[in-house]
């Protein structure tokens, strides 16, 4: 038996170079959005928002580029923007321990699959400065900007090996 999603799995890696001459079809990004809005969340709460950025964006472009420096990022034009609401997510009332960024990241992980499942590359996104962000985009009161996730057809077919601890390391003994 071949193993659909364990192939999937294995597919998906952080793309960072994507082509410039094709960008993902409005069919293809309204899968990707309907897999983040299928994702579960604590007590489903869905505390997420999206801000779908085209290439033809002009301030979105500009208001990426400068909040991740990054030269890589010059290759990438389809953005998804993954918001968090603080105020709507589940809190964990014995120690009040927001369950925000869990929801976020299922949401998140679960467009990097459909992407991958459709040929098109993503890269989780974290290390931008969401104030520059926040500054030059319209986000609603109460609404932060979390992952900043590309998404393009990959510049090359080369997937990355993996590299992950082995299983042992990771599973604990009871
Ligand atoms: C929460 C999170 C934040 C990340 N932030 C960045 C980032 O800011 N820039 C980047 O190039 N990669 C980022 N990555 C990608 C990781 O570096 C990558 O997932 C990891 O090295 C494993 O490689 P793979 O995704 O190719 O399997 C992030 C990944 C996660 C899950």
């Amino acid at each position: 038996m071949t193993n659909n999603f364990n192939a999937l799995v294995r597919e998906r890696y952080s793309c960072r170079a994507y082509r410039t001459d094709l960008a993902p079809s409005d069919e293809s990004l309204e899968l990707i959005l309907e897999a983040a809005r299928l994702a579960p969340s604590a007590c489903n709460r869905q505390p997420w928002r999206f801000m779908l950025i085209r290439p033809y964006d002009e301030k979105g472009q500009a208001a990426i580029r400068r909040a991740y420096d990054r030269e890589w990022i010059d290759s990438a034009h389809t953005f998804i923007i993954v918001c968090g609401v603080p105020a709507e997510a589940w809190v964990r009332p014995y120690d009040n321990v927001s369950h925000l960024a869990i929801d976020v990241a299922i949401a998140t992980e679960h467009m990097c699959l459909q992407a991958t499942a459709l040929g098109l590359g993503t890269c989780w996104v974290c290390h931008f400065d969401p104030a520059k962000l926040k500054a030059e985009l319209n986000f609603p009161e109460g609404v932060e900007p979390m992952v900043i996730l590309p998404v393009g057809f990959p510049a090359n077919d080369i997937i990355p090996e993996k590299k992950r601890r082995k299983l042992d390391e990771l599973v604990i003994p009871v």
